[in-house]
C-alpha cells in the first residue's frame, strides 16, 4: 500500500491524469497534509506548482518535516513535482527529499519524477519507450511507485565503504569529523578514503555521449588519471560512499565537483542503485542545507545512489579545530556513525 501525500490544489489535468494513470491498480492512501508522524510507509509525495513555482501546502509539509525530525522514521519514499513552468521543479525535488531524509525517510536512487511545463525532459524516454512525452511521464510514474513499494537495500557483513575528500589533514574541519565517525565505526567496514587534491584531476569536458559510452565501455573515461585508477574501482567495489564537503562558496568545493562530473562515463556502464550515499557537510557560517541538496540532486536523484535515512551530517565550524569543540558533538557523531552501521550491516 502506497500513501501518496499531494498537498495543495491545483487546476491541472496533467498532473491529475499522471496520477490516475500511473498509479492504476496500485492501493493507495491519499492524504493532503502532515499532521503527525507516519511510520514504516512506502510514501509518494506528488507536488503540483504553478507558474511562480509556490505551492503553500508544499511549503507546510516542509515545515511539519524540518520541525519533526523522527517523524517520517521506517518510511521509504519517492517524489513526482509537476510544474506549470520550466523552472523550479528540481529545487521544490530536492528540498523536500532533503527535508524527508532528514525526518528520517529513505530514497532510492533516481527518486524523482519531475515534470517540466514543456515535459521536454522526457524526451529520451519517449523515443526509448516508442511513446510520446505525456506517456512517458505516466510510465515513469509506475516505475517510481514500483520502486519504492520494493526498495530494500542490501546489508553486509563488513560494508565497504568509500571515503572521498579533496581538504587538507591538517586544518580541515571536515577531515576532524570525519576522524571522529571513522573512530566510532572502529574495524566494522574495510575503509578506503581517496584525496582529491588540487591538480589530482581534470573536471568533465563533456565529451558526446557516444565516446563517454565507449569509454565507460571500457571501464575508463578520455581523461583518465585518478577518477579511472582509484576511484572507478573503488566505487564499483563499495557498498556505501561518502561525500566530505567543506561549504565553498554555498557548493560542493570544485574538486569534489569535478569528481562528481567524471562519475559520469562509470554511471554509463554501472549501477548505483545499490551503493549508499553519506556526507558530512561543514560551511564555516552558514548554508549547509545547501551543500546536501546539491549532494541530493548530483548523486541520488541524477547519479543514482541510494539515500539511507539521515544521510547527512552538517555542522557549523570555521576556525580550525572548532567543529570537533561544538557543542553536543560527540553525541552528533555517535548518532550519526551508528546509523551508518544500522544501515549498511547485516
Ligand atoms: C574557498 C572557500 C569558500 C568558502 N565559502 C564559504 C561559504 O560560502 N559559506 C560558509 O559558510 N563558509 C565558507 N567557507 C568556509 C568553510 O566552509 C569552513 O572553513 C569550514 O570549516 C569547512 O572547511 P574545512 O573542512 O577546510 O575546515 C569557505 C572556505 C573556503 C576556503
Amino acid at each position: 500500500m502506497l500513501t501518496l501525500i499531494c498537498p495543495g490544489e491545483t487546476a491541472s489535468e496533467r498532473y491529475a491524469l499522471a496520477l490516475r494513470a500511473g498509479l492504476r491498480n496500485v492501493p493507495c492512501k491519499i492524504l493532503t497534509r502532515l499532521t503527525r508522524p507516519l511510520e514504516n510507509r512506502a510514501l509518494l509525495f506528488a507536488v503540483p506548482l504553478d507558474e511562480s513555482g509556490v505551492n503553500h501546502e508544499y511549503y507546510d509539509l516542509l515545515a511539519f518535516l524540518r520541525a519533526h525530525p523522527g517523524s517520517l522514521t521506517g518510511c521509504v519514499g519517492g517524489v513526482i513535482v509537476d510544474g506549470a513552468g520550466n523552472l523550479f521543479t528540481k529545487a521544490a525535488a530536492r528540498e523536500l527529499v532533503l527535508a524527508a531524509n532528514l525526518a528520517g525517510c529513505a530514497f532510492p536512487g533516481r527518486p524523482l519524477v519531475e515534470a517540466i511545463g514543456s515535459l521536454a525532459n522526457f524526451t529520451v524516454q519517449a523515443k526509448n519507450a516508442g511513446c510520446d512525452l505525456e506517456t512517458a511521464y505516466h510510465l515513469a510514474v509506475r516505475d517510481l511507485a514500483g520502486r519504492v513499494l520494493e526498495f530494500s537495500p542490501p546489508k553486509a557483513e563488513k560494508p565497504k565503504l568509500l571515503v572521498l575528500h579533496a581538504s587538507s589533514h591538517r586544518t580541515s574541519n571536515t577531515l576532524a569529523l570525519w576522524s571522529g565517525v571513522r573512530e566510532r565505526l572502529g574495524d566494522a567496514c574495510a575503509v578506503t578514503e581517496i584525496g582529491l587534491r588540487n591538480g589530482t584531476l581534470e573536471d568533465c569536458g563533456g565529451c558526446p555521449y557516444t565516446t563517454c559510452l565507449h569509454f565507460g565501455e571500457k571501464g575508463g573515461c578520455f581523461y583518465g588519471g585518478v577518477m579511472v585508477e582509484d576511484v572507478y574501482p573503488a566505487i564499483r567495489e563499495a557498498d556505501a560512499v561518502i561525500f566530505l564537503c567543506p561549504n565553498y562558496n554555498d557548493a560542493v568545493s570544485a574538486n569534489l565537483t569535478a569528481a562528481i562530473n567524471r562519475l559520469t562515463a562509470l554511471y554509463r556502464t554501472t549501477s548505483f542503485s545499490d551503493k549508499a550515499l553519506f556526507g558530512i557537510v561543514v560551511s564555516g557560517y552558514s548554508g549547509g542545507d545547501i551543500v546536501a541538496r546539491q549532494l541530493v540532486s548530483a548523486l541520488c536523484m541524477n547519479k543514482g545512489f541510494y539515500l539511507p535515512p539521515r544521510f547527512c551530517l552538517m555542522e557549523t565550524a570555521n576556525d580550525a579545530g572548532a567543529a570537533m569543540k561544538l557543542p553536543g558533538i560527540e553525541n552528533r557523531l555517535d548518532a550519526f556513525a551508528k546509523n551508518m552501521l544500522d544501515r549498511l550491516m547485516q
